[in-house]
């Protein structure tokens, strides 16, 4: 097929925020046809049949007319798109290329969620890869190198789940972890009605244009008349309503292991996977064989909770009782690791030599068997980097255990709050752990089935693995929210002082905006190297950190909020300045002024992007405060003045 713009490439550079004139036309050069044609009106009758009788799958092809005046269309939604938006896509696709190409027989349409392309020549199977439309985000990455590797690796993955799918399902999305903890999202899409061969031909294709259009850039797409491609550094497809469609399936029960970025020692790895995964079935089978017969010995069986919505059966984590007992040493003391809300967290060995943690939970923790099947089925269907991950249960009559990874590095309180660890996190450790913890929670509220609000997010529910990187911890009190609920109401409060919105502590009222001010809270924490309860100022007033945060920054003196320890380090102070700033977006007192997760971890990502003013936070006082200021005689006063907002 042949195009009159002999432009091959045509890119448009947008920042990510700015996703509109996305849209792209080409108009045919291999013939015309003139009005009142029989070719105009089968046209005519063809593009008006797509928009109503495309279905949920996004696809669509339809002919009109015999011989010479035979029209063949054909059209595709982005695999994510809602039915509504797909048909208005195409509708809009359709009359803007009558419009555009009012002569050409030939023509295809790039819309922001649609490709259309009609012929008199046959489209329906026909492989076609240009031209191509490729649109770049013109942000760069940090370390290219890496980046690339980790960006080829997840490609080249979808490039063969997409080809591999069966019609209409030529679709694939995923993401992986590239340098600095960042995570690269993709998607990829054949049309479906290409066979395998064609799909992984015409993805491959668009996989090698990535370098030309979008090398060392933090997103792009690809677009071919018969495939998209697309990857980003923020989840930018919608993944319950691909799961909706059967595009991709369900999340597997363990994570495929991060790409360690040393291309050799992959196979080893795959073996190393292979190997585990047949012993862990082994195991399975040998402990599903030991229950059963137990099952069949007690008269009453332990009540094992069930599966849901077919992602995981608790029954295949279940562990024996005596097996985590003895693993723990029996609950010594010497093994004990700390005291969560809900009951006591005590480190453990398996026979095999892995290291667990065990949470035993207090019998009177008013944790029922509810909660308890809750937190269970939850934590095993979440599966990110950021997320301790839960490796089983045990039950025995009172008795409830649960079997989390072992993290390496204790809590982030031992650390950010410790007046000699406190160094062990310099301000890009901190940035990190800042980025991770909003990924995590971003993957609660958005990217996992169901919307989770975690509920009891501080410090000390945020453990650090050997890397310093941050696992968020204990989703005792989250609770499972169907697809659409945002917001619930409880009549316990639960949670930690000094972490709580307002709405939450004063009416009970719990949205994913009360995380969004946990994460604020932590945030001004990490930076401060403070605890906002009982929080002392330097002339020993009693008051609360936000407050402190929120009367330095108006006053152009958020440098005094930054830990001493920071303010001395080679941490860039713009960062540290816009990471108060976005700590101050997220404690706002109107909820619905709170940005959403999503948005922060755009907002740490994108320099570029311009903040909105924070408005007063809650509990906002100024008792306290204003002696301060005239105290103010720090003896970081020169290193201050350096981190003026500008
Ligand atoms: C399409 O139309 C062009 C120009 O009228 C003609 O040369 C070509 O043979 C047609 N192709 C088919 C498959 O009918
Ligand atoms: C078809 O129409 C376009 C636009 O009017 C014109 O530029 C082109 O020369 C025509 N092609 C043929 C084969 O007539
Ligand atoms: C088809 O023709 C009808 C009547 O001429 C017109 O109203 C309609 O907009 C046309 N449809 C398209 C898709 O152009
Ligand atoms: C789509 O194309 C296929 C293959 O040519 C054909 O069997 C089918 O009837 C077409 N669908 C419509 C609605 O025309
Ligand atoms: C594209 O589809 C998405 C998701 O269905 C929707 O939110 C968006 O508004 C659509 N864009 C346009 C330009 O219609
Ligand atoms: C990205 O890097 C390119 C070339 O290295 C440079 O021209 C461009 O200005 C950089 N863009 C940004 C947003 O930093
Ligand atoms: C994602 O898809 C789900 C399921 O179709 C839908 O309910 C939700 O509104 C979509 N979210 C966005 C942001 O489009």
């Amino acid at each position: 097929m042949s195009y009159q713009r002999s432009l091959v490439w045509l890119f448009v550079l947008l920042m990510q925020t700015d996703l509109s004139a996305l849209g792209q036309i080409s108009c045919g050069s291999n013939g015309n046809y003139s009005s009142n044609s029989a070719y105009s009106a089968n046209l005519n009758t063809t593009l008006s049949s797509l928009a109503t009788n495309i279905g949920n799958d996004g696809f669509y092809n339809a002919s009109a007319g015999q011989g010479p005046d035979r029209v063949n269309a054909i059209t595709l939604c982005i695999g994510d798109v809602q039915l509504s938006d797909c048909r208005e896509c195409v509708q809009r696709a359709g009359a803007e290329l009558m419009d555009s190409c009012p002569v050409q027989k030939q023509a295809l349409s790039w819309d922001d969620n649609c490709t259309l392309r009609y012929s008199n020549a046959t489209v329906y199977g026909t492989l076609v890869t240009a031209p191509a439309y490729g649109v770049v985000n013109t942000q760069n990455v940090t370390s290219p190198e890496r980046f690339r590797e980790a960006l080829t690796e997840l490609l080249v993955d979808l490039q063969g789940r997409a080809a591999g799918g069966s019609f209409p399902r030529k679709v694939a999305a995923g993401y992986t972890t590239g340098p600095d903890y960042q995570t690269i999202f993709s998607m990829a899409q054949c049309t479906p009605d290409l066979t395998s061969e064609d799909c992984s031909s015409c993805l491959g294709g668009a996989i090698s244009e990535i370098p030309i259009c979008c090398d060392g850039r933090r997103g792009g797409r690809v677009r071919r008349p018969s495939c998209y491609l697309r990857f980003e550094s923020i989840p930018f497809y919608n993944e319950s309503r691909l799961r909706e469609l059967e595009f991709v399936p369900p999340p597997p029960l363990t994570q495929s292991s991060p790409p360690s970025g040393k291309k050799n020692s992959s196979m080893t790895q795959t073996i190393v996977i292979i190997v585990v995964a047949i012993v862990v079935c082994l195991i399975l089978l040998v402990v599903a064989a030991i229950i059963f017969l137990r099952k069949r010995k007690k008269q009453k069986p332990t009540e094992i909770p069930e599966t849901i919505d077919g992602i995981s059966s608790a029954e295949s984590l279940q562990h024996a009782f005596s097996t985590i007992k003895a693993a723990t040493n029996d609950f010594s003391d010497h093994n004990k690791l700390g005291q969560g809300g809900f009951g006591t967290v005590y480190k453990g060995k398996l026979p095999n030599g892995q290291e667990i943690a065990v949470k035993r939970l207090s019998k009177n923790s008013g944790q029922g068997d509810i909660e308890f099947k809750n937190e269970v089925l939850l934590l095993a269907k979440l599966q990110h980097r950021n997320l301790v991950r839960l490796l089983g249960f045990a039950l025995e009559g009172m008795e409830k255990l649960l079997v989390y990874e072992f993290v390496q590095n204790a809590s982030l309180d031992n650390f950010i709050f410790d007046s000699i660890k406190h160094s062990d996190l310099d301000w890009d450790r901190r940035y990190k752990i800042i980025g991770g913890i909003a990924r995590g929670i971003l993957y609660l509220h958005e990217d996992s089935r169901h919307k989770i609000i975690h509920r009891d997010l501080k410090a000390s529910n945020i453990l650090l693995d050997r890397e310093m990187g941050p696992k968020i911890a204990d989703f005792g009190m989250a609770r499972l929210f169907g697809q659409d609920e945002t917001q619930g109401n409880t009549s316990r409060v639960v949670g930690t002082y000094g972490y709580m919105p307002p709405e939450y502590l004063i009416h009970g009222q719990f949205s994913i905006k009360s995380d969004v001010y946990s994460f604020g809270v932590l945030v001004l924490e990490i930076i401060s190297g403070r605890k906002n309860n009982g929080f002392r100022s330097g002339d020993g007033s009693v008051g609360d950190l936000i407050s402190f945060a929120w009367e330095s920054w108006q006053e152009g003196r958020g440098g005094e909020v930054v830990d001493p320890f920071l303010r001395s380090g080679s941490g860039s102070t713009n960062e540290m300045l816009r990471c108060i700033h976005i700590g101050l977006l997220c404690v706002q007192e109107n909820a619905a002024d709170r940005p959403t997760m999503a948005s922060v971890v755009l907002m740490l990502s994108s320099f570029s992007m311009t903040l909105n003013i924070p408005s007063e936070p809650a509990f906002y006082s100024t008792v306290g405060y204003k002696s301060e200021q005239s105290h103010s005689s720090s003896p970081n006063q020169a290193s201050i003045t350096d981190l003026q907002p500008r």
